[in-house]
C-alpha cells in the first residue's frame, strides 16, 4: 500500500519551493523507506531549483539526511527495520569498470530506488542527487543507507550526506594528507570549514584559511585554522607563500569553484604540491594559464567528488570520532527549521550567515 506524505518540491525554474502531498510507493525488492529525522539544506538543492543541474522538474528536494529505515523490500539484507542510516548518494555497485578496478570511490552506476515517488497527480518525482529528503519518509535504494551510531544527533548525522563529507573529504582522502603538512583552504564555507576539519585530523601542522569576508575566517579560526587571509586586499599567493617559509603550502585545496580561485591555489602550492577543487564551477567558467607551469611545477592537480568518500567506511567511522569529541560535527548545524521553511533557508544560505540550515522533523 503505497503511502501519502509532506514533501518539498521545486515544480520549476526559479519558483519557491513548494510543500505538498507526495505518495510514496512500496518499496522494491531492494528498495527501503526510511523516515526522515534531519536534512541539510545544500547549494545542491537550490541549484536544482534553479535549473542549475537538469530540466527534469518536478524536483523532490533534499539529500543531507539522516532516518530510520521502516520498511524493508523482500531482498534487502544490508540493513533492517529501525536501523538509524545516514543517507548516501554514492550506493557503490560493484560491477562498473571504475569498482573492477577497485576505485570503489569513482563508482559510475551507483544505486537508487527502483521505482519513483510521485505527486498525488501521478507525477514522477526526480529526487534531488537521488535521494529527496525534505519529506517525512522517503524511497531509496538499500546501498543508500549507511548505518551509524543511533546515539548520534540525526540533524549532526545527516550532514556527512554530503557537504560536510565533500569538505572533509577533499583533506583526508583526496589531499592525502599527512602529519606536518602544511595546507590552505580557499572558500571557507560549510565545505571549505569542513576541508580545514579534515585538515586538522589529519594532522596538518600550518592550516591556513582564505576567504573575503572576515565573519567566514573567524568561523575557520574556530574550526581549526592557524592562519587566516582575507584575499580581498591581500594577494593570498603571496600571503600563503609568506606563511609557509616561502615556498607556498604542501596541499591547497579550492573550495569556492572559480577560476580565480583556481589559479590562486595553483600557484599558492609548493613546488610538487597538490592541488584540490572540491569547489564546483559552472559551465562558462573557463581558464587560461602558461602550459608551462603545468609542467615546471609539478605535483597533483585533482578534483573531489563528495570527498572522495566511500560511505561505508567513512560515515560511521567520522560518526564515531564526532561521539568521542574528536570532530566538531555539531558545531556546524547553524539553526534547525521546519519543513516548511527550505526557501527561507535558501536565502540565509545565499546571504552567507548560515553554515547549515537543518529541516528536523
Ligand atoms: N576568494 C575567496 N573566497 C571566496 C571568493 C573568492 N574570490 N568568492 C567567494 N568566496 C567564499 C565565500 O565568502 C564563502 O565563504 O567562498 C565561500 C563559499 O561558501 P558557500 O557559499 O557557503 O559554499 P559551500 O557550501 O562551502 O560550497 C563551496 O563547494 O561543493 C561545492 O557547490 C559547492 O561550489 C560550492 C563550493
Ligand atoms: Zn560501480
Ligand atoms: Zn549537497
Amino acid at each position: 500500500m503505497s503511502q501519502t506524505v509532506k514533501g518539498v518540491i521545486a515544480r520549476s525554474e526559479g519558483a519557491e519551493v513548494e510543500l505538498v502531498d507526495v505518495v510514496v510507493p512500496d518499496p522494491g525488492a531492494n528498495d527501503v523507506i526510511v523516515r526522515i529525522q534531519a536534512c541539510g539544506v545544500c547549494h545542491t538543492d537550490l541549484a536544482y531549483r534553479d535549473g542549475g543541474i537538469n530540466d527534469e522538474y518536478p524536483f523532490l528536494l533534499g539529500h543531507e539526511a539522516a532516518g530510520i529505515v521502516e520498511t524493508v523490500g523482500e531482498n534487502v539484507t544490508h540493513v533492517a527495520e529501525g536501523d538509524f542510516v545516514v543517507l548516501n548518494w554514492r550506493a557503490v555497485c560493484g560491477e562498473c569498470r571504475a569498482c573492477k578496478r577497485g576505485q570503489l570511490e569513482y563508482c559510475f552506476d551507483t544505486h537508487n530506488a527502483s521505482t519513483s515517488m510521485t505527486l498525488a497527480d501521478g507525477t514522477e518525482l526526480s529526487p534531488a542527487l537521488g535521494i529527496g529528503a525534505f519529506i517525512e519518509k522517503t524511497l531509496v535504494h538499500e546501498g543508500q543507507c549507511t548505518k551509524v551510531d543511533s546515539s548520534a544527533d540525526p540533524a549532526v548525522a545527516g550532514l556527512l550526506g554530503c557537504g560536510v563529507m565533500a569538505g572533509v573529504g577533499s583533506a583526508v582522502n583526496t589531499g592525502q594528507i599527512k602529519r606536518g603538512e602544511s595546507v590552505a583552504v580557499i572558500g571557507c564555507g560549510g565545505v571549505g570549514v569542513a576541508a580545514i576539519v579534515g585538515a586538522r585530523l589529519a594532522g596538518a601542522g600550518t592550516i591556513i584559511a582564505v576567504d573575503i569576508d572576515d565573519t567566514k575566517l573567524e568561523w575557520a579560526k574556530d574550526f581549526g585554522a592557524t592562519a587566516t587571509v582575507n584575499s580581498s586586499g591581500t594577494d593570498p599567493v603571496e600571503a600563503i607563500r609568506e606563511l609557509t617559509g616561502g615556498f607556498g603550502a604542501d596541499v591547497v585545496i579550492e573550495a569556492v569553484g572559480r577560476p580565480e580561485t583556481y589559479e590562486q591555489a595553483f600557484y599558492a602550492r609548493d613546488l610538487a604540491g597538490r592541488v584540490v577543487l572540491v569547489g564546483v564551477p559552472t559551465p562558462e567558467m573557463r581558464l587560461d594559464l602558461p602550459l608551462l607551469d603545468f609542467f615546471g611545477r609539478g605535483g597533483a592537480l585533482k578534483s573531489s567528488w563528495y570527498g572522495d568518500c566511500l560511505p561505508e567506511r567513512d560515515f560511521p567511522m567520522l560518526i564515531d570520532l564526532h561521539q568521542q569529541g574528536r570532530l566538531p560535527l555539531d558545531k556546524f548545524v547553524t539553526e534547525r527549521i521546519s519543513l516548511d521553511s527550505v526557501e527561507a533557508a535558501f536565502d540565509s544560505m545565499k546571504s552567507g550567515s548560515v553554515l547549515r540550515s537543518v529541516v528536523t522533523l
